[in-house]
């Protein structure tokens, strides 16, 4: 709807566009999370158990988009997970491929997190602050602070204009604008890594460290909430 903000509005209407267009359900639901699905989605739960190594935990995927990250985790018995989009296609095809009745997977259309305070162990924005300008990164930052446990961790991907290996995801100025106005495309932002960085921080974080190589797509960071911080 016109009202909508714009990752509401774009992405639903890309996504409705893609199960129009394409081959099959699973082929419009890989395109719409960038492809990749088995290689990506294995990376990403690979990490979150790094981070994870024991116990159960809450893990909250803001933007779990058709459940790459998700479906890679169905069997694993100590997650606990809360997969957020705003896209209920997306968000239902997730729930569908699971099949975790123990799972919840949420439509949203805020950048707002409907979660009491300090419920998480580990919250994934995988290619989600890619698509969003910075006031708007600068908000979810400070919802994910609020829904992290104190020790808890925050993962971040972004497009590094500074990196080489992200030119590939350049697209001529022009051409977003005409494929965005198709409905083909969304809001693809790059943010340095020295700023993201800084508006973790800004928003209470304590930045670990950078994944830098191939495996996700995108570069990330990893940022903590102090035990000492106050849930
Ligand atoms: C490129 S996809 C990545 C999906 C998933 N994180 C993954 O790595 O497979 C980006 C996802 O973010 C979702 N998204 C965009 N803006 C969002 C927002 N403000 N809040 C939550 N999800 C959002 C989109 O609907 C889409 O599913």
């Amino acid at each position: 709807m016109a009202g909508d903000p714009h990752y509401v509005r774009e992405y639903r209407r890309l996504v409705r566009g893609l199960l129009k267009r394409s081959a099959s359900e699973a082929d419009a639901m890989e395109k719409a999370v960038g492809g990749a699905f088995e290689k990506v989605g294995a990376a990403q739960a690979k990490l979150v158990k790094e981070l994870c190594p024991q116990g159960g935990f809450h893990l909250i995927d803001v933007g779990c988009g058709s459940g790459r990250l998700a479906h890679a985790l169905r069997a694993e018995t100590r997650v606990s997970y809360t997969g957020f989009d705003v896209v209920p296609d997306l968000v239902a095809y997730a729930e569908k491929i699971c099949d975790r009745p123990d799972w919840r997977f949420d439509t949203i259309s805020e950048l707002a997190l409907p979660v009491e305070n300090a419920q998480a162990d580990i919250i994934m924005f995988m290619s989600v602050f890619t698509h969003l300008k910075p006031d708007e990164i600068k908000t979810y930052l400070a919802e994910a602070f609020r829904v992290l446990k104190p020790g808890g961790r925050i993962v971040a991907s972004y497009i590094d204009p500074d990196a080489t290996a992200h030119k590939h995801f350049s697209l001529p100025a022009l051409m977003q604008v005409i494929t965005r106005a198709a409905g083909r495309n969304v809001m693809l932002t790059r943010t340095p890594r020295v700023t993201l960085s800084q508006w973790m921080e800004e928003a209470g974080f304590t930045v670990e460290r950078a994944i830098t190589d191939k495996s996700l797509g995108q570069h990330a960071l990893i940022a903590a909430k102090s035990t000492a911080a106050r849930a």
